[in-house]
């Protein structure tokens, strides 16, 4: 069966004025995450991931919309991002968005799906606000210290670290993570 992907060969925008696409030629798509390929966003973040995500992480995921996604290349199924909202502390009229994964598999790295999957997430967290919703502020996360390909990939993106957090990872050697934000809308 052809996976949900849409061609974005043609469409796919830079970052920075000095950035080239690195996948056009190639179909990438952005698909849902349903309860028919939840099975592969689970193996996709046991791979990814060294963390594991309890059943209620996936239940989350089934009901975050637009803001959990499996990304395609040619077809396959390589990469994925799953975020969830939060109430924003001392406010009933905002929220954060909180980007639990974004992983993208190691031969697939650097050709802009992790952009493109951002982007994503960029875009619908600045659509504008459904009546009676919360708008979304800020987007956040937490990277482990040494992980040095995603700050790059984030500050990239315009997130600032914004906190150390020590033994935030207490089952890791590498315990301490960086919070990284990024203010929008
Ligand atoms: C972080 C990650 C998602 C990036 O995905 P990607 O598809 O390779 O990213 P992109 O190709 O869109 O990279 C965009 C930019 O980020 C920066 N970047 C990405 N990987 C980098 C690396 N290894 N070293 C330095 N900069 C890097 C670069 O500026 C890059 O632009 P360039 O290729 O034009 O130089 C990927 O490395 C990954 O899946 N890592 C494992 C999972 C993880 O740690 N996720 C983050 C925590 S949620």
């Amino acid at each position: 069966m052809t996976p949900p992907a849409i061609d974005m060969s043609s469409t796919t925008t830079a970052t920075t004025t000095e950035d080239k696409p690195k996948n056009v030629g190639f179909r990438v798509g952005l698909g849902d995450i349903t309860p028919n390929n939840l099975g592969q966003l689970k193996r996709l973040n046991t791979v990814l991931f060294p963390v594991v995500y309890a059943p209620g992480f996936y239940k989350d995921v089934l009901e975050v919309g637009e803001f959990a996604k499996i990304i395609y290349f040619n077809d396959v199924c390589v990469g994925a991002v799953c975020c969830r909202k939060e109430p924003a502390a001392g406010s009933a009229t905002e929220q954060n968005l909180y980007i639990a994964t974004l992983g993208v598999l190691a031969p697939y790295r650097r050709l802009g799906l992790g952009s493109e999957m951002l982007k994503h997430i960029l875009e619908q967290a600045n659509l504008p606000v459904v009546a009676g919703q919360p708008k979304i502020v800020k987007l956040y996360l937490h990277v482990q210290s040494n992980n040095e390909e995603a700050l790059e990939f984030y500050k990239k993106h315009g997130f600032e670290v914004t906190e150390k957090c020590e033994n935030y990872y207490p089952q890791f050697e590498v315990s301490d993570a960086f919070k990284l934000e990024k203010i929008v809308n």
